[in-house]
């Protein structure tokens, strides 16, 4: 029988994973400078924190959920992991431990970060998986509704993407104003699409009762062209509110972060209030979106916790590394040094060599398998080794080791005892 991996995930091989482990390495090295803290929490989570959380009637809940049943019965009869989901996202949860740790008795401001797999059930295609993986952060704490803060969230996303290589992105944003300021403006949106309902697509003309903002971002040629025609200005939104977002533009200038205004953008989930953003790259297709997020200040209250106030962002790794169109083979990695044993005389002494270079920290690889030093050569070379060692008959006679330096394909014999203080002042 043969085992294919599931629709819409992927394996991540040599040597594309150098590519995430130098994404991931780059993400935390900028979180650990702008003070963030890693959270990781459970891979599925109670279906109803996502239902609350992002919105029962949103895409992902109605759509994406991919809810976990064991056939196995726990002792009250119920299938095992009922109830529970696979995470489609990383915010709810991390809202749920806030609270559940008690984090807002703790601290006056908590700042997180998180790398890891979501799961939503999409059809795949180019940039949309199953599983997917993202690099997302949350600030939360009381009164820490500062359009300052905003600021840190967009400027942080931008400055990891600048700082993965992408050149060419784009930056949206908008304002979707207070839950009131919402309220209004879903009420404006029914009355102005009421009369054009029939000329919206399937998704949309559900959309108009469940969730009508969406029908602003609907990528639908027939939707675009009614949301283009609709007459809808900030008349909504209270005063503090454009205040509010005036002051998040502002600082973005001051900080030189070019973006672009857009009142079609809303979000897909519900928990969104005031700003909101996307970044994208033209280079990807329909599924652009390298990364969004935005402030959400009712969703720790509305799961259970204090009244405080909350902004984040997520990026896609996927989407991140399809952006950067890098190229697999000037991916390299590189070892120090190689070992070449003869297998019927030298394995013995190799391996011992082996395991003392490493344990003291020199990043080294022995040649198990045997066969011809030519054949040895090209496992050093495709290891990316800087030095070869020799272990030929004659050489473990004399208790010594031939040496190259690949660098400059000279060779030297030295004394096996002296192999480790070579290396080391060479390296
Ligand atoms: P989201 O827009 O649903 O927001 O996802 C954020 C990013 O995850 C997307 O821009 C995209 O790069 C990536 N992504 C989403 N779905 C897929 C998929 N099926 N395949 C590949 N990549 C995907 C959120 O998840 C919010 N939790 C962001 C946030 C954090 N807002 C506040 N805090």
């Amino acid at each position: 029988m043969k085992f294919t991996l599931p629709r819409g995930t992927r394996d991540i091989l040599y040597p594309e994973i150098i590519l995430w482990q130098q994404i991931e390495d780059t993400a935390r090295r900028i979180f650990s400078v702008y003070n963030y803290r890693e959270v990781r929490t459970p891979i599925f989570e109670e279906t109803e924190l996502f239902e609350r959380s992002m919105g029962e009637s949103s895409d992902v809940v109605q759509k994406q959920m991919l809810n976990l049943a064991s056939q196995r019965v726990d002792a009250d009869g119920k299938p095992l992991l009922s109830g529970f989901s696979l995470r489609p996202e990383g915010t709810a949860a991390v809202v749920r431990s806030y609270i559940q740790n008690n984090l807002y008795k703790k601290e006056r401001i908590s700042k997180f970060f998180y790398i890891g797999p979501m799961f939503r059930g999409e059809r795949p295609q180019k940039g949309r998986l199953r599983q997917f993986h993202q690099i997302g952060v949350e600030v939360i704490g009381a009164n820490t509704a500062s359009p300052y803060l905003d600021a840190e969230v967009i400027a942080l996303s931008v400055g990891l993407l600048k700082s993965f290589g992408l050149k060419m992105f784009k930056l949206k944003i908008n304002t979707l104003g207070s839950s009131s300021d919402k309220n209004k403006f879903s009420g404006i949106l029914r009355s102005l699409l009421e009369p054009k309902i029939s000329l919206l697509c399937d998704d949309c003309q559900q959309r108009f009762d469940r969730n009508v903002f969406r029908v602003l971002d609907c990528k639908n040629k027939g939707c675009r062209e009614v949301v283009n025609s609709l007459d809808i200005d900030y008349g909504y939104l209270s005063e503090g509110s454009i205040r509010y977002y005036e002051e998040v533009k502002t600082i973005l200038k001051d900080l030189g972060i070019e973006f672009e205004e857009s009142m079609s953008l809303v979000r897909g989930l519900d928990y969104y209030t005031h700003i909101v953003f996307e970044i994208a790259s033209d280079s990807l297709g329909s599924q652009d979106a390298l990364g969004a997020g935005g402030r959400y200040n009712n969703l720790v209250y509305e799961l259970g916790g204090p009244q405080v106030d909350a902004v984040g962002f997520a990026l896609g790794i996927e989407r991140i590394l399809l952006a950067g169109s890098y190229e697999e083979n000037t991916i390299t990695s590189h070892i120090d040094c190689f070992i070449i044993s003869m297998q019927s005389v030298g394995l013995r002494q190799a391996f011992i060599l082996l395991n003392e270079l490493r344990s003291n920290g020199i990043c080294c690889d022995l040649g198990y398998i045997g066969g011809s030093i030519k054949s040895q050569m090209r496992m050093a070379n495709k290891a990316g080794a800087r030095f070869v060692i020799i272990f030929g008959e004659e050489e473990v006679r004399n208790n010594e080791i031939t040496v190259k330096d690949m660098n400059d394909s000279s060779q030297e014999r030295i004394s096996l005892s002296k192999v480790l203080q070579y290396l080391k002042e060479k390296l």
